[in-house]
């Protein structure tokens, strides 16, 4: 400490304002707690102002410019233009919509936020770099939620001009006319997909034999079938190497051939970040891969502090940490808060989308399950194709008891439509509790109850000798 700076004190100090930190801080204040938030960024994380929700905005965007470009059939002809510029700031205004609502709650709340970056001194106090000078605070309880950062790979240094991570990706700068993907996973499908229907001619490269590797078979297939369509080559079994750069061109070696590109996405993949935290003064360390353990509580080796989100294992998904977030802060007020979600659902926004929960057929035979799987085609349903969006369908795996174990969804409106697998499957659902809800009709939602009627044999829209 700073002779002469007398340390603040606090019940409660979050440090990182994303998904797994604001939600923390906020919840917390609503118990009743004095909550300090110390985050170096703008609150909402990357999450808000760098992934999940500008990507959503440019997908939905990109996806409209697709549909409109196609809708002669629906006998509308239009003239479409990309005007990035409007693009971008109609991006920027939903960010600010949103970030402005997070700094409402926590005025609302009394959230004390102080922006700076935070790092420990003692198990009990840290100090907070703010744009005026070192601050010092005392708490009664922590909760880390630092977040994770983009993996970098040898060969292509996020530093060079030309070689994007997402958040480099979604300022859309401008429309490659060639953009080259490395890694074929969540950000590498939604950013290519996104950047394909603004113009761009994408490669996709995936180093494992497979992309998506836990998806059932027919996701891969529908996937793959849709990225030819977009002119997207993927390129399986490939490892990027390194580039050269010649005339703003960028020559990229991989370990079967040349390409050519403007740009380069790197989406290998994120890794927790404590860079800075100095988690060795308040006697805490990371694991070998870099997260923080917990307990179900999330509290570290130190009970009186927690970690949620993505510095601790898990999926890298806003959602989780959002939970994580909320379980942490009850428990640090006192409340027996523990972390009990039977699955955490997972979403690629992608065309088709695919959304799933649970277990794919081949894990639960792998789980020794005796399950048995059924499906139901978007193009039996009447909602599908009056949406021009017959393409997909949904997947349900369940057991000799008919339970639930596992749902995938392929197919437009898959993002929404999961939310009901979810409650089926943490409320240990049968088969028959969905296929005897009535579903409203002409809707989607229609095609869980059809999918699982499948399943017992009593579906009326499928047929198969
Ligand atoms: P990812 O783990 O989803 O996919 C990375 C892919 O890159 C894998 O298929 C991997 O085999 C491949 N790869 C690894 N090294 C490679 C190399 N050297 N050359 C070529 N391919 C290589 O990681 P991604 O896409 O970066 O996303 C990070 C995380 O962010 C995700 O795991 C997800 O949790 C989260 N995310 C979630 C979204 C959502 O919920 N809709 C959207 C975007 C990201």
């Amino acid at each position: 400490m700073v002779m002469g700076d007398l340390p603040e004190s606090t019940d409660i100090l979050v440090i990182g304002g994303g998904p797994g930190g604001y939600v923390a801080a906020l919840r917390a204040a609503a118990l009743g707690k004095n909550v300090t938030l110390a985050s170096d960024g703008k609150l909402g994380g990357i999450c808000l102002h760098y992934g999940c929700i500008p990507s959503k905005t440019l997908i939905h965007a990109a996806n409209f410019l697709e549909d409109a470009k196609h809708s002669e059939e629906m006998g509308i002809t239009t003239k479409t233009k990309l005007d990035l510029k409007k693009l971008r700031s109609w991006k920027q205004g939903v960010l600010d919509k949103l970030e402005g609502g997070i700094n409402a709650l926590c005025k609302a709340r009394k959230v004390n936020v102080i922006k700076g970056k935070a790092e420990f001194e003692t198990p009990n106090r840290a100090v907070v770099q703010t744009e005026n000078g070192r601050k010092s605070i005392e708490f009664t309880k922590a909760i880390i939620a630092t977040g994770s950062k983009a993996t970098e790979i040898q060969g292509f240094p996020f530093s060079h001009k030309r070689v994007w991570n997402a958040r480099k990706a979604l300022e859309v700068a401008e429309v490659p006319g060639k953009l080259a993907v490395i890694g074929a996973g969540y950000i590498g499908l939604e950013l290519g997909v996104m950047y394909a229907k603004l113009g761009s001619k994408v490669t996709m490269l995936e180093a494992g034999s497979e992309f998506m590797p836990k998806a059932e078979p027919e996701t891969r297939k529908a996937v793959q079938k849709r990225l030819a369509e977009l002119g997207i080559e993927l390129m399986l079994g490939s490892k990027a190497e390194g580039f050269t750069e010649r005339n703003k061109t960028l020559k990229v070696k991989t370990d079967a051939k040349e390409l050519e590109a403007d740009y380069v996405l790197v989406a290998v993949g994120m890794k927790p970040y404590t860079e800075g935290l100095k988690l060795e003064n308040a006697t805490l360390s990371t694991d070998e891969r870099g997260f923080i353990v917990t307990n179900d509580s999330m509290q570290t080796r130190l009970p009186h502090v927690y970690a949620v989100g993505d510095v601790r294992a898990g999926p890298f998904l806003a959602h989780k940490a959002y939970a994580e977030g909320k379980v942490a802060a009850e428990h640090a007020c006192g409340l027996n808060s523990v972390f009990q979600a039977q699955v955490i659902p997972s979403v690629i926004f992608c065309d088709p989308e695919i959304a799933s929960v649970g277990m794919t057929e081949k894990e639960a035979i792998e789980k020794e399950l005796n399950v048995k799987s059924a499906k139901f085609s978007f193009h039996a349903s009447g909602r599908a194709q009056s949406m021009n969006s017959p393409e997909g369908f949904i997947k349900v795996v369940a057991d000799e008891k008919n339970v639930i174990h596992g749902i995938e969804i392929v197919g437009r409106g898959a993002s929404e439509l999961i939310g009901e697998a979810v409650l089926a499957i943490e409320m240990g659902a049968t088969a028959e509790d969905i296929a005897l809800s009535i579903h409203a009709h002409p809707t989607l939602s229609e095609s869980l109850m059809e999918a699982t009627e499948n399943f017992l044999g009593k579906g009326v829209h499928s047929y198969s000798k």
